[in-house]
């Protein structure tokens, strides 16, 4: 069945994700007739919206791309809105029958997706409730989609998901991290494991370090509420750069299932070195924006942000340097970096390969640069393998050479794609780019530790220029391995000699 039927119920569905995400990319889907045309969105908020107001909405997010009116009407015909209380049972029972109207009306076998995109105090009272008042006990099948943040440490996380698993198991509940829907995201498995030229070389005998960067442009913008409470650790740290990580350091799986997958996932996971929180400031570096220029315009500092403490210890980057303790990867320092108001939004891979046995070209004026493959996620997507080859100037010397291959994106930003993909994924039923809870659960048991060591003020809070790259405290947490972080130019850019 490639062409699923349900309702989609959205919480929080006047919230900013919806806007910015979820209605653009139920629209693609429903334009590339991924989707049966029996469908329909509930959405679900406090505010009370009639049917009417939630499709203005729905259109406004969607206006942007060029479709006809004809288009458009049909797919907000399929919009409903319902007023809710997240805490008043009366609500999901109310809710329980529209459902069973918009089966009937749309011939659709009970099947639901319960979206959680809100509040994540409320996800567990949603989930009781949904069981409780029998709205996952149809024909069909009910499956939940969550949100970040999944917990805030691990004692939280284990709560959040112990009332969850009450209602549904673990094969219904899709935990969304949108990275994992990108295309380049996506692309690190089969670059890994479609050629003969890689895995023989993905180890620590021929791989020096590996460095991630996601860096953005952006500062907290509206955002200062929750993101006081997460920072760069929490919000981009302990969910995609460490779902990076695990894809880029997993052994082959024996089969491309689910199961699969996330079982040598976990591994990685689990294999993570645990570093004392003495240590902690030796491994990671925290920092926070002030003032600058980013792309032209002057930002101001973080602490002056909206409902952000003046008195702030909230990082907005993150440097990190991590061992992956295993016999694939012994020794191998994978560095990571993420951070706000940064000169550039780019997200890359950059895996440097050893030195070589012996340098022939040793005298000569310029020096050798290792080989690298760069992955490209975003804004471009695609691959670049830099080699050494000969000048034709002067003989004997060698210069670095890259061939890219460029997966010419639409528009180059691809985050509506992702949340396409992923609905489209939770609508098959297939769970291989959502987050188990071993994933969950491990990587915070990683993440705590630092963010303890941090409460405890075992690593100073450092700063950077809004428009820069970082602390300098960053490039030394390279420097003191004989590394350097690699520029993060443009893909077209980087073929500049
Ligand atoms: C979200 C974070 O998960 O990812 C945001 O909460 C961040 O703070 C965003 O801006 C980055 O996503 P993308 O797809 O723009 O790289």
């Amino acid at each position: 069945e490639n062409r699923p039927k349900a309702v989609i119920v959205i919480f929080g569905a006047t919230g900013d994700l919806a806007k910015r995400k979820l209605f653009i990319s139920i629209y693609r889907l429903f334009l590339s007739q991924k989707i049966d045309e029996d469908f329909a969105v509930v959405g679900v908020g406090r505010r009370p919206w009639s049917n009417h107001e939630f499709r203005e909405t729905v259109m406004k997010s969607i206006q942007s791309s060029d479709q006809s009116q004809n288009d458009i009407n049909s797919f907000l015909s399929h919009f409903y809105y319902h007023q809710f209380d997240v805490l008043e049972p009366s609500s999901y029972l109310e809710l329980g029958t529209l459902l069973t109207n918009m089966d009937e009306h749309y011939s659709i076998p009970g099947n639901r997706i319960f979206y959680l995109a809100m509040a994540p105090e409320f996800f567990g009272t949603i989930a009781k409730q949904l069981k409780e008042q029998g709205l996952t006990n149809t024909n069909g099948w009910s499956r939940l989609v969550i949100e970040k943040p999944f917990g805030h440490d691990l004692p939280s996380a284990i709560e959040l998901n112990k009332e969850i698993r009450e209602a549904f198991t673990e094969n219904q509940i899709y935990r969304i991290d949108h990275y994992l829907g990108k295309e380049m995201v996506q692309n690190i498995e089969v670059i890994r494991f479609a050629n003969a030229m890689f895995e023989p070389l993905w180890n620590n005998r021929f791989i020096s370090n590996i460095q991630i960067t996601s860096s953005e442009v952006l500062g907290v913008e509206d955002r200062g509420r929750y993101y006081e409470n997460s920072g760069a650790l929490k919000d981009m740290l302990q969910n995609h750069m460490l779902q990076i990580v695990s894809l880029l350091a997993m052994e082959p799986p024996i089969k491309l299932t689910t199961e699969e997958i996330r079982s040598e996932k976990v591994k990685v996971f689990k294999a993570l070195r645990k570093i004392d929180e003495n240590e902690i400031k030796n491994y990671f570096v925290r920092g926070q924006y002030v003032e600058g220029t980013v792309q032209g315009n002057q930002v101001p500092s973080y602490r002056d942000e909206d409902n952000v403490d003046p008195n702030s210890q909230t990082e907005t980057f993150v440097a990190g340097k991590l061992f992956i303790d295993n016999f694939r990867w012994a020794g191998v320092p994978f560095y990571i970096r993420t951070g706000k108001r940064m000169a550039l939004k780019s997200t890359k891979i950059i895996v440097q390969f050893s030195d070589i046995p012996m340098n022939l070209y040793y005298n000569t004026k310029e020096q050798m640069t290792p080989n690298l493959l760069i992955i490209h996620i975003q804004p471009d997507e695609g691959i670049t393998l830099q080699l050494n080859a000969k000048r034709s100037d002067a003989e004997s010397y060698t210069k670095p050479i890259q061939l890219t291959f460029n997966n010419n994106c639409v528009d180059c930003i691809n985050t509506p794609e992702a949340y396409e993909r992923l609905i489209y994924d939770c609508m098959l039923g297939d769970g291989t780019n959502f987050t188990h809870w071993d994933e969950v659960k491990y990587s915070w048991s990683f993440v705590d530790v630092i963010s303890q060591a941090w409460t405890n003020n075992l690593a100073p809070l450092t700063t950077y220029e809004s428009g820069s790259m970082g602390p300098k405290e960053s490039d030394s947490l390279l420097a003191t391995d004989g590394h350097n972080w690699w520029p993060v130019s443009d893909l077209l850019n980087d073929n500049k000699d």
